[in-house]
């Protein structure tokens, strides 16, 4: 943990090349954006924070955008990150950003069936994938708590 070598991403290891996955907390009007997967059937009717995986070379935040824009028809902007990340399936990390909307309404365009707008109190009303969980609850601390 403490080694700085700046090898990331260059060696033929696999050392530090978990593939990232971003998503994102779009925070809009004191509401936070779910989004109801349709596949693959393992994960469908699950709720997550919209998002996929950043392409090589790609930086994350370009990625969350581009994953905004392709999934939901949106444009936003990404904010800050959220502490943390999280194991998804082996070789695959989890990481978060707040984003806010910039233009567009967003629709379930691909990879989702559903999504809503829940405010703080809405919360845990959908069934969230485990490893989302921390970051929404971690995103709920940026929402209005009326
Ligand atoms: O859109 P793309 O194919 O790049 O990625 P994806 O299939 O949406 O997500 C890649 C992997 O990350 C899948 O295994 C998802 O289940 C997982 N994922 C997640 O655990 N939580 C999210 N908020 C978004 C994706």
């Amino acid at each position: 943990m403490t080694d700085s070598t700046p090898h990331h991403g260059t060696g033929p290891g696999h050392g530090t090349g978990a593939v990232v996955v971003v998503a994102a907390a779009l925070l809009d009007g004191g509401r936070l954006l779910a989004a109801r997967r349709s596949a693959p059937e393992e994960l469908a009717g699950r709720w997550e924070l919209p998002g996929g995986k950043v392409e090589p070379g790609e930086r994350p935040e370009d990625a969350l955008v581009r994953e905004l824009r392709e999934e939901l028809g949106v444009e936003a902007e990404p904010g800050e990150r959220i502490p943390g990340e999280w194991p998804l399936k082996p070789g695959y990390v989890l990481k978060v950003w707040t984003a806010r909307l910039l233009s567009g309404e967003p629709r379930p365009l691909e990879d989702h069936d559903a999504l809503r707008w829940l405010a703080r109190h809405e919360l845990d009303t959908v069934d969230w994938l485990d490893q989302d969980r921390p970051a929404v609850a971690e995103a709920a601390r940026r929402l209005p708590v009326a």
